[in-house]
């Protein structure tokens, strides 16, 4: 059972939120609208979370959240604003408010909101999932979806073994920081791991990094060289972006994996090599192999494991415990206080579709906390844009007709309506006047899509 609090000096806003919230039977509501009664509860008694007006006549509600986390600093407290009082909301972020809601919001917004209050003690940080071993092999993977818990099973799972894996997945999904952790749960974590980047050099040049050269072997080998694999034999080797390896290369090394030997440019001997090769590919290699690009024999050499990271847009429920990571981590490097994130500009994270995945979200947060000095990071302050209203609309587009069009109906509706009750800051007359319609259709609707606002009439 959570237990809840909620206190607001209008009659009218704490029924109807005891009415919303205590459907759930999982909550505990305590409800009071006078705020003296609720200054001296948040100090006696600990609540799970505090739902707070922010402005009430004898104590306000910043006084409140102050005195409720000075008591319980692990309570969560959400602030609900009134009209135009977007300031003073920031203001109450900055005092360790988890959220604010302003007026109107409907009952959904609310719940998401309580539900993330909850949630934030959910996040699985990998240290503490493997808990009990000596290492912190995950360390710096943050995750909290179970289709990514399925991904990093598989890593434990294969890691001690010397078999190769190959890793696939959209640019900047985390390949590479997979690869590492394989290597650091493997038999030769105190060995190498090389990593070298198949795309990034041409072919002459890559051939004498990766096998080494004897002196003279060619124009300015001056000095004879040994390849990368030779320094990373026992160790891992990492083949970034395997799908780049040209023809002869693959040939090259399909030959030292099934020999374990290699032979250096210009050279006569032959060096043993024992390596494990874990590759990763942002192309479909399996086409690739199937369009007569990428050798078979050597696909199947390099994958015997194959491990498929998930775009980001298919684990939203990564999104928000990375991004509080990205903030954390680089704050701490710039020894500036860590900076939160709005309600909305999380909202947005979650709708954007990431196509740079990891790596882009990495980027953005670098630049907002580059560019905004703000204490709290607001969803205009993000260099991104959701198309949840396409994606809305196309699921829309695959409904039957009826179903189709009360769906957009729907949505239309409760945006016109919440946009026109908070211009009118809640005053049913005179939002009814200004958009035409009566207030009787007013309030059913309001009463239909159960959206909480402030009655001022
Ligand atoms: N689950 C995660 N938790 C925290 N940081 C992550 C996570 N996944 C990836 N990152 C970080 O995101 C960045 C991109 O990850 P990485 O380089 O491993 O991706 P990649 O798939 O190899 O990308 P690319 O295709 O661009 O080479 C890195 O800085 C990495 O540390
Ligand atoms: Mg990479």
């Amino acid at each position: 059972m959570k237990k809840i609090l909620i206190i607001d000096d209008e009659v009218e806003m704490l029924k109807s939120l005891d009415k919303i919230l205590s459907h759930r039977k999982d909550f505990e509501l305590t409800l009071t609208d006078n705020s003296i009664t609720g200054n001296e509860l948040v100090q006696t008694k600990k609540f799970d979370l505090i739902i707070s007006d922010l402005k009430m006549k004898e104590i306000s509600g910043i006084d409140i959240l102050k005195n409720a986390l000075n008591n319980f600093p692990e309570s969560k407290v959400i602030m609900i604003s009134g009209y135009g009082t977007i300031e003073a909301s920031v203001d109450a972020m900055r005092q360790g408010a988890f959220d604010f809601l302003e007026k109107p919001f409907t009952s959904k917004k609310l719940f998401d909101c309580i539900d993330r209050a909850f949630e934030e003690e959910g996040v699985k940080e990998s240290e503490s999932v493997l808990e009990d071993e000596v290492q912190t092999p995950f360390e710096g993977i943050v995750y909290k979806s179970d289709i990514f818990k399925k991904v990093l099973d598989i890593v434990k799972k294969v890691a001690p073994g010397s078999m190769n894996v190959i890793i696939t997945g959209e640019s900047g999904t985390g390949k590479e920081l997979i690869a590492r952790a394989i290597h650091k749960l493997s038999k030769s974590k105190n060995d190498p791991f090389v990593p070298v980047n198949c795309g990034a050099l041409p072919e002459s040049l890559f051939e004498s990094e990766l096998f080494g050269h004897e002196r003279g072997a060619f124009t300015g080998a001056v000095k004879t060289k040994p390849g990368l694999l030779e320094f990373a034999n026992n160790g891992t080797f990492f083949l970034d972006e395997i799908g780049e390896l040209t023809p002869s290369l693959q040939v090259k090394l399909l030959r030292m994996l099934e020999d374990k030997k290699i032979r250096r440019v210009g050279g006569q001997n032959e060096i043993s090599i024992d390596v494990r090769i874990i590759s990763a590919s942002n192309r479909n290699l399996k086409q690739a192999v199937k369009d007569k690009l990428f050798r078979e024999d050597l696909f199947y050499r390099l994958s015997t494991i194959q491990i498929d990271l998930p775009p980001l847009r298919d684990r939203v429920d990564d999104i928000i415990p990375i991004a509080k990571h990205f903030v954390k981590e680089m704050c701490e490097k710039e020894d500036v206080p860590v900076r939160r994130f709005s309600h909305d500009a999380e909202n947005l994270m979650k709708q954007y579709p990431w196509p740079g995945n990891i790596r882009e979200l990495q980027n953005v947060i670098g630049r907002i906390l580059y560019l905004c000095s703000d204490q709290i990071i607001m969803a205009k302050d993000l260099p991104i844009s959701s198309n949840q209203r396409e994606s809305q609309d196309d699921e829309a587009l695959n409904m039957n007709y009826k179903d189709a069009k009360d769906k957009i109906l729907e949505k239309f509706e409760i945006d016109y309506l919440t946009y026109h009750l908070k211009k009118h800051a809640g005053n049913i007359s005179h939002t009814a006047e200004a958009c035409g319609i009566d207030r009787r259709t007013i309030h059913r609707l309001v009463k239909q899509y159960n959206i909480i606002y402030k009655d001022s009439d």
